[in-house]
Order: structure tokens, then sequence, then C-alpha cells
């Protein structure tokens, strides 16, 4: 198998990380050709959360239509993928086991070189995806169900961690408040939706800013709403039926403002520290309204440039995995048919620096 590129690339990329069975084939790591996601939010709803197990089998039962799903979109056959990028860490393993396995048998039946993408460089790179494209060095702030981390991007491989949550990333956040009121799965967008018609002051909810640290804690947060809830009469739901003085629009504006508060505030402080001209947020959380419209008075305020990707490229998507994938291409960094998945890799971890898969 050849394992060094021949210029051009069109990249068949895959992620089954968490709960979105997804597959893409992206050209010149810049132009998506098709980008399928295959969601299983209607399997988890009725739990408020991610089961991983039934997760995982529901990628085994769907992967392969979304794969041919995604070549056919993209009207390439086998034999014009240059390579086969597959995120391998982090994740629920179960999940990416099956992504993982799936690109291997493809590589390894095809011919086709392999690489190991980390989600969060899929989120990071995500920006190349976009135009313009951000300039090195930018600051990109991965917000999502699994992560809330600021990183100075310096270059490709080259990434400094200005901060990471302590406790619960942003999302899970969303969908435990979501939880708690009665909602279904996943939170984010319905308790952003429900915030957009409330009123932002009703409730002060507490803000963690920590200031000595760049650091993020939502799980204090998540308490206060619990503990609101629980006087307020409203967890576990009203028996009664009785309705809580409290608007849910107005719950939902006052938790969404602190979140976005802390977020807002931390890019400022990072473009302060790290004197950079550019800001990306990327995960789940970046497809927010209050995030999107407060990065953009942001970066009107301090003179910077935001990269705001479209909302389906905030969350979970194997373009930006194609995306990423093409870095690894062009530098010839290939992975093997051992590539093992990890549930927990940061991508500050030395490791990464010389990762081959
Ligand atoms: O990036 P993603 O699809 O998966 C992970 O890598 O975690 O992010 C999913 C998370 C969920 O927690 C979901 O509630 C949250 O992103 N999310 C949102 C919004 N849309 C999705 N959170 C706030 N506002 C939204 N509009
Ligand atoms: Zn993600």
């Amino acid at each position: 198998m050849s394992t060094k590129n021949n210029g051009e690339s069109i990249i068949l990329a895959i992620d089954t990380s968490c709960d979105d069975t997804s597959a893409a084939v992206v050209k010149e790591g810049k132009e998506i050709l098709s980008n399928i996601v295959s969601s299983q939010n209607e399997i988890h709803e009725k739990f408020g959360g991610i089961v991983p197990e039934l997760a995982s089998r529901r990628h085994i039962e769907i992967i392969q239509a979304v794969v041919s799903e995604a070549l056919i979109q993209a009207n390439i056959g086998a034999d014009r993928i240059s390579a086969i990028a597959v995120t391998w860490a982090p994740g629920l393993i179960g999940s990416l086991i099956v992504g993982c396995n799936f690109a291997k048998a493809i590589a390894y039946a095809n011919k086709i070189p392999l690489i190991g993408v980390h989600h969060l460089e899929g989120h990071i790179y995500v920006s190349n995806l976009m135009n313009p494209v951000p300039r090195y060095p930018f600051l990109a702030l991965v917000v999502s169900g699994g992560h809330t981390s600021l990183y100075l991007v310096k270059g490709f491989k080259n990434y400094t961690q200005t901060g990471v949550t302590r406790d619960d990333a942003a999302g899970e956040a969303y969908d435990k408040v979501a939880k708690m009121m009665g909602f279904g799965y996943p939170g984010g967008p319905l308790i952003d939706k429900l915030a957009c018609k409330g009123n932002p002051r009703a409730i002060l909810f507490p803000r963690a800013y920590m200031r000595d640290s760049m650091d993020f804690s939502f799980s204090g947060l998540k308490t206060a709403v619990r503990n609101f809830l629980n006087k307020a009469g409203r967890y576990p739901l009203q028996a009664d039926g009785e309705p809580s003085e409290y608007k849910d629009e107005d719950i939902c504006a006052s938790f969404q403002a602190s979140v976005m508060d802390v977020l807002l505030n931390k890019i400022k402080e990072a473009v302060k520290r790290e004197k950079t001209e550019r800001v990306l947020i990327s995960g789940g959380v970046a497809a927010n309204s209050g995030l999107r419209k407060g990065l953009t008075e942001l970066s009107d305020k301090l003179g910077i440039e935001a990269f705001i990707p479209p909302k389906n490229l905030c969350t979970d998507n194997a373009a930006m995995i194609g995306a990423a994938g093409h870095l690894y291409y062009i530098n010839n960094l290939f992975a093997d048919n051992s590539l093992n998945p990890k549930a927990n890799v940061s991508i500050i971890d030395p490791q990464m620096r010389e990762m081959k898969g």
C-alpha cells in the first residue's frame, strides 16, 4: 500500500466519536463534496442523554449506508479516494471502535492509506472549510457536549491549551439542565430556542470566572439551576401540575446568559493574553445563537476577526475530519492497521505531535 501522497487529495472521512454516524468526501481539505450525518437523537431522547452501548450498536447498523451515501452524493468511486481519515480519539470507546474498524476494512480492501484524526483537530480545522480561512495564529474555543477548551493554534500540530473545563463541558450543562426541566435530548438547541424568548436577567445564576485562571467550570451553575428548580417547585416536576411562577423561557435565558457571559469573558481575556487577532468557535455549542451574536459583537468591539462556522459544521460531522485529514495527508502522516482508538487523549499530549496513528 502506498503511503506517499500524490498531490491532489480526495479524502473519505468518517466520524463515529459520539452519537452521530457521519461520513464525508472532502477535496483538497477545503471543498465538501458530501457530508452525511445520521443523528441518533431519537434513540437517546427518552433517556435524556447518550446511552453508550446503544450508540455503538446504532453505528454498526448504519455505518455502511452512511459511507455509501457519502460516496454516491460526492459521485466518487473508491478508486478515486486518496486516503481514509477516521476519528480515533477521543470519544465513546464503543463508538470509536466501530468507525475505526470500518475505515480499516475499506483501507485494507481498497489499498488506500489510512489516517487517524483527533476529533478536536477536526473541530479546529473546520476552519479550513470556511471562506476566508483564519491565518495562524488563531484562538479556537472548542465547546461541545464533551469538551470546553481554548487553544492557541500556531500551526498544524502546534497547539497551546489556554484553558480547559475543570468539570462539565458547556454542552453537558445544557443537556443536564434540559433533562432537569423535562425537555428532550440534546438540550442545547431546545434551551437556545426558549432562551431567545426569555428575560436573561430574570434569575441571577452564578458565573464561574475563576479570575486567577483561564479554565472553565460549569458544574456549580448546573447545581444552582437544580437548587433553583427545587425551590421553585419545578424539580422533580411539580406533582400537582401547578404552573411555576417562573416561565421556562426566563429560566433558559438566565441559564444561557450565565454560560455565554463566561465563554465570552474567557475569549476576551485570552485575546488580551495571547495578543491574537483571530478567534474561531466550534463544537455543538458554537451553534448557539447567544454565543454567535455575542462573539460578533465582541469582535467588533475588540477589532478582531471572528470565525463562526455554519451551524451544521459546528456540531459533529465528518467533513471537519476530512479537512484535518488533508493536513495529515500532505504531511505524510499515515496510520497502519494497528490504529487503536482511545477514549481520552488531549491534542497537547506529546504523543499527538508524532501521531501517525
Ligand atoms: O460537537 P457536538 O455535536 O458533539 C460533541 O462532540 O459533544 O456537540 C453536541 C453538544 C450537545 O451538548 C448539544 O446540547 C450542544 O452541543 N448544542 C448546543 C446547541 N446545539 C447543540 N448548545 C447550545 N446551543 C445550541 N444551539
Ligand atoms: Zn465534537
